[in-house]
């Protein structure tokens, strides 16, 4: 698996942490910014769109995208037609959302959760396998919902 990473200032702490929870489990990764500090104020739209198109080309499996609430990134990233971007807070939701919505980007706040929980968050939405069944068909409803209204086909050449 190839995860993409990225946050603003907001989440740099985070960005730190999952970075050293992925060399941990030895997944493969690439960190896409912010290089920035604290009070170095950058827009997450920046980060979360082309990180997202990255994941929905498919250039990258899944992404993490981490903001003060997880909120920007998350609502940009869902614009990519492709992306589920789930916004995570707590461990059972991370499970849920991987065994049901087959989500590709995880989305957290660092000005919601610490590091401790994110990590374990990260881990678990890393680790856990989609169940496919019935949640297929529900995901195939969003996939056609796209494939009918939305034009962008991520092709930015
Ligand atoms: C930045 O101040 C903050 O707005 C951003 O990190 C995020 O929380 C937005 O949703």
């Amino acid at each position: 698996m190839k995860v993409a990473i990225a946050s603003d200032h907001g989440g740099i702490h985070i960005r730190a942490e999952i970075k050293k929870l992925l060399e941990e489990l030895g997944i493969d990764y690439e960190d896409f910014g912010c290089n920035c500090e604290t009070e170095t104020s950058v827009d997450y739209p920046d980060y979360a769109l082309p990180v997202a198109e990255k994941v929905a080309n498919g250039e990258f499996d899944r992404a993490i995208l981490i903001c003060g609430t997880g909120v920007g990134m998350s609502i940009s990233a869902n614009k990519v037609k492709g992306i589920r971007c789930a916004l995570v807070h707590d461990v059972y939701t991370a499970k849920l959302t991987r065994k049901h919505n087959d989500s590709n980007i995880l989305a957290m706040g660092e000005r919601v959760i610490g590091p401790g929980l994110a990590r374990e968050i990260a881990e678990v939405w890393l680790t856990t396998e989609f169940e496919g069944g019935r949640h297929e068909r529900r995901i195939g409803k969003i996939k056609e919902y796209e494939e009918k209204h939305l034009t962008d086909k991520n092709d930015r050449s």
